[in-house]
């Protein structure tokens, strides 16, 4: 290789750049999108909830078009408005999305054979807390 005019790439560039192509060559720069770390305490609202447990874990599957399509847990009104009884406000041993995450039901979810993460039980806890609390922000 012929010598090159450019200084060599330092460490932390080529790790940017091993980012970058990984994820496709985006054009828009790629910090935005990486996902964001779980804090170490969940805050009960339905964005940290979505964030990082149904994004996380179950939207693969329920989402318009897939497995699950037919119960998508995409938006708040998905959860509040379902004829599942996801979320019983106030109830949260009555929601349908409570019910799944217990470790004997019947349907549990995310299914074992998936690979995906179980919802843990710190998770479970914020998620009930929410409900409870009324299952609004
Ligand atoms: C690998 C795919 C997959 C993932 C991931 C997944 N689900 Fe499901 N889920 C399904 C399928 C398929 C059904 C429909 C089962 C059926 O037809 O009875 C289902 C059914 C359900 C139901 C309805 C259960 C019932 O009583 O009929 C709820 C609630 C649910 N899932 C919640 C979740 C939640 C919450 C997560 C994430 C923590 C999750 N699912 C992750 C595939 C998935």
């Amino acid at each position: 290789m012929p010598k090159s005019p450019y200084p060599s790439l330092d460490r932390e560039q080529l790790t940017l750049l091993a980012a970058w192509i990984e994820a496709g060559g985006p054009e828009q720069s790629i910090d935005g999108e990486r996902p964001a770390e779980e804090p170490d305490v969940l805050l009960p609202t339905f964005e940290s909830i979505n964030t990082f447990v149904l994004k996380a874990k179950c939207v693969v599957c329920h989402t318009p078009g897939k497995s699950a399509g037919n119960i998508p847990l995409l938006t708040k009104s998905d959860l509040l408005d379902s004829p599942y009884d996801l979320v019983v406000p106030g109830e949260a041993d009555s929601s349908g999305l409570i019910l799944v995450l217990k470790i004997n039901a019947r349907k549990k979810m995310p299914p074992e054979s998936s690979g995906i993460d179980a919802v843990t039980p710190d998770q479970i806890t914020v998620i009930k807390q929410w409900i409870n609390n009324g299952g609004q922000d």
